[in-house]
Order: structure tokens, then C-alpha cells, then sequence
């Protein structure tokens, strides 16, 4: 469905036109005094100069012309020269009624439907998810969810940290521990065993070691980037090993993520891409992209208009080893030639973007993806801790992302147990819900660039701008309907009639608004829209439940046209949600 703002800047442009003035000036905006008003028109005052007239005169041709509008009901001319306008009850009712007849809700799903990669997640095998995984993850999902709302093809790859130093510190340590394995042994020609050689607790436990030690050691430093190099060049016992530690990452990872409610497309990563890197650099050497710079190939990406200086894309060491910029190009090509890609969002820490900016102009400049193909990256800032620094265990360490979410749900488990007689067991499942929404909107209700305060207990509050509060409001609202059927009610056939009274028109004027702020939160990759959106809406809908008895409506009409309200209302809340990748339970 066509979005309001723009009907009623079509509506403005023929009364501009009508009045002798340029339709141009017929920009219609939000109203930012809604004690005014609903919608307002500034182009009378950008008008101004190239009429030579004042304002107010401009804004009082168009008003009159307005004054039979299907859409407004009152239209002013105000000083120095708006045009404030409210809209007509009964069309705002046909308009609502009309959303909810559409399976989209009114979003103009796209025409031509793209094909999207998102890249998100991006966890280091073997390396504990930590909370710095925590925004990409939920960011993404909720830009990949976006993106299928408006009806493009979207596949999300967690694009694996699979193939570096890590694997090389791990095969290492694992040698030292048990060199017996037949991994080790050069001279072993059978099948490695199918049992990975250790679990993931070990797991998790051999990284860290091994890690701290190399740091400390030079020579089993030297030890890991040679098992490192050979498992890169193919070394057999190293690549089984290699093997061991995807399985039993990855396994973990995917429940990590489960738990998490964010889903994957594609499980592939930077390993998945190597078998491309020979061909593209002899390719980019022979075409000419790629020159040797102080025994480094490297593809320059300097461009003219650059206020600052952007290095080259360094893609071969001079010791031949490949780097983050080669894979991510070498991805690229696998990506093109499997999916031919719309465009691809990236999501990671902004202090990424200068690989990224690099990565993009030499994929462009070098045809491996076509100029028209869109690559994009969103990039998130800093997770931090209340004391400002970033987030920390309470002694001090990295927090795991397991444990922080324990943590969330252990505190809504209280809240939920202390508050309500519901039985233990669906108290269970009900704070996790309720905390997997805590975390995920505290995220995302921040610009994503922004650096953010993670704060357990504002965050886990059932009041403010938070996600059980967004919860708890849809929970009232399914409350009321199920009260509504039990009383003998019928969902079926209702309709929305004008509105009643303010707190109720204040309230629909908000469902009004759906999908534009889907479209605006697609076209800006911003989920943090969406959230500022059903706040507002939580807020409509709360006021209205304190000042109108629904349920105990005398007239029948009204009554019916309430729960019509409150059904639009619910779906659109549970939508906006799902697009930020959490759901709402039963009761609460
Ligand atoms: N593994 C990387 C990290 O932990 C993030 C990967 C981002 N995606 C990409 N295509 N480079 O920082």
C-alpha cells in the first residue's frame, strides 16, 4: 500500500500546483508539535524567495485548496508559513482496515525482488563466542529479517573465522599433549579415526593455553605458525585435525546460535574461499591490477577525491601467505560465481570499515564483482560495560556469550517467579524469552555505530524503552483478546470504525505509520528505527488501555471496532519483533 506520507504529499503536490506554485515544494513530514498537529508541509517557507512573497501567503493558497481533501480533516496555515494538517478519521479507519485485509500489512513488498547476501556472525572457530560476537549476530539477523520483509531473497552466511593462527596454536598444543596421535606421526598412510581427539571443553581450554604460551615462547610461536603454514599448504594429519576442530565448533556454534534465535544460511568461511586465491592472483597479476610494493602484492585502491590517504589492498605477503583482504576477495568471487549477489551487507566492529573500503574498491576496480553490484558495511560499535569500558566479566574477563545469557535469564527468571503464579516450568521458558528480547532490543534500539552501555538492570526492567516492557504490552493485548473470546466473542468479520477519542486516534495514527518505518529501517539498515517505532506504538496503545474501558464497552460497534484495533495493533508489534529476531510468550 502506498505510504501515507505519500498520499498526502501527492494530495499537497496538486494543491501547490493548483495554487501557481512548484509541486516540488510539497515535502510532507511528521508533525514535530504533535499538540498541533498530525502532519506538516514546510515547502511554503522554502518557497518563499523564488515567489517573492511571504510565506504565510504561500501556506494560505495551499491550505485553502485543501479544504475538500479526501485524506485531511483540518488543514492550517500557521506563521511564518506551515501547513499543518490532521488527518480524516474515517479515512484513517479505511486505511487500517485495508492493512489488515493485505498479508504484508501494507508494506510494498519489492517489485524486483533482490538477491542478498548478508554476512554477519563472523566467529572465530575455537575461540569462545564472546560479547563481542553478540552485536554482529543480532544486528544481522535483524537486517537479514528486514530485508525478507520487503520481499528480497536473502541469504545470511556466518562467514567462519575457520583458517588462521588459532588452528595452527591448537595443532600445536594438541602435538605437545599427544604425540602419539597418528596426526603427528609423518609416516602414517590409513584412515585418520572418525572420534575427535578431544571435546569442546577441552577445546576451549587448548586455545587459551596455547595462546598464552606463544606469547611467552618463542619457539613454540614459531612452532604454531609453521603447523599454521602446513595445515595452509594441505598437510594431511593437520588438515584431519583441521577437521576435528570444525565439527566440534561448529556444533557448539550452532547451538549458541539457536539459543540466540539467530539462524544461518550458509555455515561457510574464510576456508571455504582458498581454493579460489591461486587463479585470482595470478589472474590480478596478469591483468595488471596487482604490483609488488616492498615484496608485497598489493592492488592500489587510492582513488581521486580522497580527502585521506587509503593504503593499498595488501593480497600476498612476501613470505606468499594470504591475508584477511585475500579472502574476503576470494569470497567474492565464490560468492558471484554461486549466487550473483544484488549486494552484500557486511556486519562488523566499525574498526573494520578501512579493510572493508579497501576489499570493496579493489573487488570493484578489478571486475570481480560488477560495478552495479551493491557492497555495503554496517558497522557496529563497542559494547560497554557501566563502568564505560568495554564489557567485562565481574572479575574481569572476557564474559562468554553463554554465560551473559544465563546471566539475562536467570535475572527475568526472579522477576517472573516473584511476580506471577505461573508454574516453574513455563516461568522457564517465559524468561527466556523475555531475556533473549532484553538483550537483543537494548542492542539494537542503539544506532548501530554507536558504542552502547550494557546495563543487566535497566535492560531486564518490564518498564521504559525496553523489550520486556514491548513484551509485556503485547501479552495485555493478547490477554484482552483472549478475554474477549472466552466472553463469547468472535476474531472473525470486525471492522475499524473513526475513532472514538484521542488516546485512540493517537494510537492508530501509529499503526499508520508500519510500513514506512519498515521501508525507512530497510533503506537505512537501521533496526534501531523499528525499535524507537514500537515504543512509540507500546506507548499508543497503553495510553489508550488506561483511558478507555474496552472489554466493558456498552455499545457493540465500538466494542468490535476496539478488538479490530487491537488485533492490527498486535500483528504489527509481533512483526516488528520478528524483524528484530524475538518473540513474545503467552502470559507473563
Ligand atoms: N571473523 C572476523 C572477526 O572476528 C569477522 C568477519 C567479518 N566478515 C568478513 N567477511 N570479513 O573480526
Amino acid at each position: 500500500m502506498k505510504k501515507i506520507i505519500d498520499l498526502l504529499a501527492d494530495e499537497l503536490a496538486e494543491a501547490f500546483e493548483n495554487a501557481g506554485y512548484d509541486k516540488s515544494l510539497a515535502r510532507v513530514t511528521l508533525s514535530n508539535r504533535p499538540d498541533l498537529c498530525e502532519y506538516q508541509c514546510n515547502g511554503a517557507m522554502a518557497g518563499a524567495k523564488a515567489y517573492k512573497k511571504a510565506p504565510i501567503m504561500i501556506a494560505n493558497d495551499v491550505a485553502r485548496g485543501l479544504s475538500d481533501s479526501r485524506y485531511i480533516e483540518d488543514v492550517q496555515a500557521v506563521n511564518p508559513g506551515f501547513i499543518n494538517m490532521k488527518l480524516r478519521r474515517e479515512w484513517v479507519a479505511s486505511y487500517l482496515n485495508d492493512m489488515r485485509e493485505d498479508a504484508d500489512l501494507g508494506v510494498e513488498t519489492a517489485k524486483a525482488p533482490q538477491m542478498l547476501i548478508v554476512d554477519y556472525g563472523g566467529p572465530n572457530v575455537a575461540k569462545p563466542l564472546h560479547v563481542g560476537h553478540l552485536r554482529s549476530a543480532i544486528i544481522g539477523e535483524s537486517v537479514k529479517r528486514i530485508a525478507r520483509k520487503m520481499g528480497h531473497r536473502v541469504l545470511g552466511d556466518i562467514h567462519l573465522g575457520d583458517w588462521g593462527y588459532q588452528m595452527g596454536l591448537i595443532i600445536t598444543e594438541l602435538r605437545e599433549r599427544k604425540p602419539e596421535l597418528p596426526y603427528f606421526d609423518e609416516s602414517y598412510g590409513g584412515e585418520y579415526p572418525a572420534e575427535p581427539p578431544f571435546t569442546i571443553g577441552e577445546l576451549e581450554e587448548i586455545y587459551p593455553t596455547a595462546s598464552a604460551r606463544a606469547k611467552e615462547d618463542e619457539a613454540y610461536r614459531e612452532a604454531a605458525l609453521h603447523a599454521t603454514y602446513l595445515l595452509q599448504n594441505g598437510h594431511r594429519g593437520y588438515t584431519a585435525v583441521w577437521r576435528h576442530i570444525m565439527n566440534v565448533s561448529v556444533a557448539d556454534l550452532k547451538k549458541n546460535y539457536r539459543n540466540l534465535n539467530v539462524e544461518f544460511d550458509l555455515w561457510k568461511g574464510e576456508a571455504d574461499a582458498q581454493e579460489f586465491i591461486p587463479d585470482m592472483i595470478e589472474r590480478l597479476k596478469d591483468e595488471g591490477y596487482a604490483h609488488i610494493d616492498d615484496g608485497a602484492l598489493v592492488i592500489d585502491v587510492q582513488e581521486d577525491g580522497d580527502t585521506k590517504e587509503i593504503p593499498p589492498c595488501m593480497i600476498q605477503k612476501s613470505d606468499g601467505a594470504s591475508l584477511y583482504g585475500t579472502t574476503d576477495l576470494a569470497t567474492l568471487v565464490q560468492r558471484e560465481r554461486d549466487y550473483k549477489p544484488d549486494k552484500i551487507i557486511y556486519i562488523a566492529d566499525k574498526r573494520q570499515e578501512l579493510h572493508f573500503v579497501q576489499v570493496f574498491r579493489a573487488a570493484k576496480k578489478t571486475g570481480i564483482v560488477p560495478e552495479e553490484t551493491k557492497l555495503q558495511f554496517l558497522g557496529f560499535g563497542t559494547m560497554n560495560g557501566k563502568d564505560g569500558r568495554p564489557f567485562k566479566t565481574r572479575d574481569g574477563g572476557v564474559m562468554r556469550l553463554e554465560d551473559l545469557i544465563a546471566e539475562i535469564e536467570e535475572e527475568m527468571y526472579k522477576k517472573i517467579a516473584d511476580n506471577r503464579t505461573v508454574e516453574a516450568e513455563e516461568a522457564g521458558k517465559t524468561a527466556k524469552l523475555v531475556g533473549l528480547s532484553a538483550i537483543k532490543y537494548g542492542d539494537l534500539t542503539n544506532q548501530a555505530s554507536k558504542d552502547y552501555i550494557f546495563d543487566v538492570d535497566r535492560f531486564t526492567s518490564f518498564e521504559g524503552n525496553t523489550g520486556p516492557y514491548i513484551l509485556y504490552t503485547i501479552v495485555r493485548i493478547k490477554s484482552i483478546l483472549t478475554k474477549y473470546k472466552a466472553s463469547g466473542g468472535s476474531l472473525a468479520g470486525l471492522k475499524i470504525n473513526s475513532a472514538e477519542n484521542e488516546s485512540e486516534k493517537a494510537l492508530m495514527l501509529e499503526a499508520l505509520k508500519y510500513n514506512e518505518v519498515i521501508e525507512t529501517a530497510y533503506e537505512e539498515l537501521a533496526p534501531h528505527k523499528i525499535c524507537a517505532y514500537i515504543y512509540d506504538a507500546a506507548n499508543a496503545f497503553n495510553r489508550f488501555y488506561h483511558e478507555t474501558k474496552i472489554l466493558s464497552e456498552e455499545n457493540e460497534e465500538t466494542k468490535k471496532s476496539y478488538i479490530a484495533l487491537l488485533l492490527l495493533v498486535k500483528e504489527i508489534l509481533e512483526s516488528c519483533i520478528d524483524v528484530l529476531g524475538f518473540e513474545a510468550p503467552e502470559r507473563m
